[in-house]
């Protein structure tokens, strides 16, 4: 991994170096309105999934995403059946710096945003859209605390149910991200992120609130939950 990690960085131009200390500056960006993300979505260029099928491969996406967008390794986010505008909306996150997690690994996905333009984004966005989603690991029995509040949410602690957002089978809707078939590790990893600020880049902060309350337990288990959840579309 480390050493797929050195080709890539130099393939796209970066030292080792800069690839170990990140970036130091975060750059200046201002946090998205519902009115400003709307409008910058509505203006990107239509996305053509087999032109983005190619940019998945020449930029060497398919090293950490897979050949369809299945994350072939836990340290990875799957992204197969992602919805359209939700991609479109984390490639304008790392190339303008929205998306700045401590994470070392988020900064090759800045730099990498940084080298695209807006058709190659939407068509990459695109091909994610059109691969079928899959479940990650074995299908394990839905835990029905978990399942309850994925469903009805927790009201004593504000907690919105997740399915209201982000779909009964977790397939996600627009800019809310699709869940089902999501590599736990990942998904355990930006949950800590929101509930320590560390991921900043959702509007008004929603994730950040919704994330305040769950507990170390209940995260691993909605993790789990989705990795095997098997979204429809
Ligand atoms: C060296 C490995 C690597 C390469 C190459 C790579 N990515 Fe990533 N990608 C990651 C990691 C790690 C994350 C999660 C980063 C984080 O936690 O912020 C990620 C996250 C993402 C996300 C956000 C996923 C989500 O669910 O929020 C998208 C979209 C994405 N990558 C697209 C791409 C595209 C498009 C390319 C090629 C231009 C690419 N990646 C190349 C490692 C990589
Ligand atoms: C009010 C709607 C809403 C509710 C309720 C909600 N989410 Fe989200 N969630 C979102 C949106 C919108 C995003 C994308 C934020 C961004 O742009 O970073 C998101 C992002 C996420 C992500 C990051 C996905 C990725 O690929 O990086 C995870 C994981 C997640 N939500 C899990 C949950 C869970 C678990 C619950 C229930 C406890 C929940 N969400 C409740 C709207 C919601």
């Amino acid at each position: 991994m480390f050493k797929k990690t050195i080709l890539i960085a130099t393939l796209i131009g970066l030292s080792s170096t800069s690839l170990a200390s990140g970036h130091e500056v975060k750059p200046q960006t201002s946090a998205w309105s519902n009115q400003s993300l709307e409008a910058k979505i509505q203006s990107m260029p239509q996305g053509d999934a087999v032109r983005g099928q190619a940019v998945h491969t020449q930029m060497m996406c398919n090293a950490c995403h897979g050949e369809t967008g299945v994350s072939p390794s836990r340290n990875y986010a799957s992204l197969n059946g992602q919805t359209e505008q939700y991609t479109l909306k984390m490639m304008l996150d790392y190339q303008a710096g929205r998306r700045w997690e401590h994470y070392k690994q988020a900064d090759i996905m800045v730099k990498l945003a940084q080298a695209m333009n807006d058709q190659q984004i939407a068509d990459v966005a695109a091909f994610y859209a059109e691969q079928a989603p899959s479940v990650w690991g074995n299908v394990k029995p839905l835990d029905p605390k978990i399942e309850r509040l994925v469903r009805k949410g927790d009201v004593s602690r504000m907690i919105t149910p997740c399915a209201s957002c982000h779909g009964a089978h977790g397939e996600g809707k627009d800019i809310t991200p699709a869940l089902a078939g999501q590599v736990p590790e990942y998904f355990v990893r930006t949950m800590q992120s929101y509930k320590q600020k560390h991921r900043f880049n959702d509007v008004h902060e929603g994730m950040s609130q919704f994330t305040q309350d769950l507990t170390d337990t209940e995260i691993q288990a909605l993790a789990d939950y989705y990795a095997t959840l098997g979204a429809k579309k």
